[in-house]
């Protein structure tokens, strides 16, 4: 019965960003996020190796970091976003692939970045979602993920289509995190684009 509801929370994100496609990015603009992911970059060794997970139309993250010389491998839910991330940044790499169940060797990354993405996944899902990309990363490898600031499920209207949000407090994500396998560097509020998020910089033990 679960895998039937991961399921359909899936089928309603998959079929919303790829009817959304292009025009998100226009929502995206709002959100200002270069401290944090600032901080990511300076943890990252040269010629890194970084999975964007959920990646949406990749700007601007995939953007940035193929423009800082690092090797990006993109992953997306929706078709279409792959289709415009490939077309916006072709210095990199996008795949098709839900971040619930990657398709990478072990210790493949020095660095996993993924914003705004993991609230869309079943928040029974985040502890596997922690544990593959420590599994993914190699040793003191790094990650940057934004998560909520409260515990909360909803399907509901965004930007003119359904879209399923599913997520824990950041103190409950926190723990998912340590108990990963990641010391936390730091976890803190950051509003923007009329939104707040939580952002986690931690870094594999
Ligand atoms: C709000 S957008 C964020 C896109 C991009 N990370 C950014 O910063 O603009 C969320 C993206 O995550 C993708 N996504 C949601 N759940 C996913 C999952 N389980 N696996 C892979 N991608 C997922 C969606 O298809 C969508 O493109």
């Amino acid at each position: 019965m679960k895998n039937q509801n991961f399921k359909k929370a899936f089928a309603v994100v998959q079929s919303g960003y790829d009817q959304i496609g292009e025009s998100y990015s226009l929502e995206r603009k709002g959100f200002d996020n270069k401290c944090e992911v600032d901080a990511f970059l300076s943890c990252l060794p040269q010629h890194a190796r970084v999975l964007d997970a959920g990646s949406g139309t990749g700007i601007p993250i995939a953007e940035r970091l193929a423009q800082e010389g690092y090797k990006v491998v993109g992953i997306d839910l929706s078709a279409t976003m792959v289709t415009v991330a490939r077309k916006n940044v072709p210095g990199a790499e996008f795949h098709q692939m839900n971040m619930t169940a990657m398709d990478f060797p072990p210790e493949s990354f020095d660095g996993v970045i993924s914003c705004y993405a993991i609230i869309h996944t079943p928040k029974e899902l985040h502890e596997t979602v922690f544990r593959s990309f420590h599994d993914i990363l190699k040793p003191k490898g790094v990650m940057l993920v934004s998560v909520a600031c409260w515990e909360w499920e909803e399907t509901a209207d965004y930007l003119g289509v359904d879209m399923f949000w599913s997520h824990y407090s950041p103190s409950k994500t926190e723990a998912l995190i340590k108990d990963a396998g990641f010391d936390i560097e730091f976890g803190r509020r950051v509003e923007g684009g009329g939104e707040v998020h939580h952002w986690v910089l931690a870094h594999k033990n």
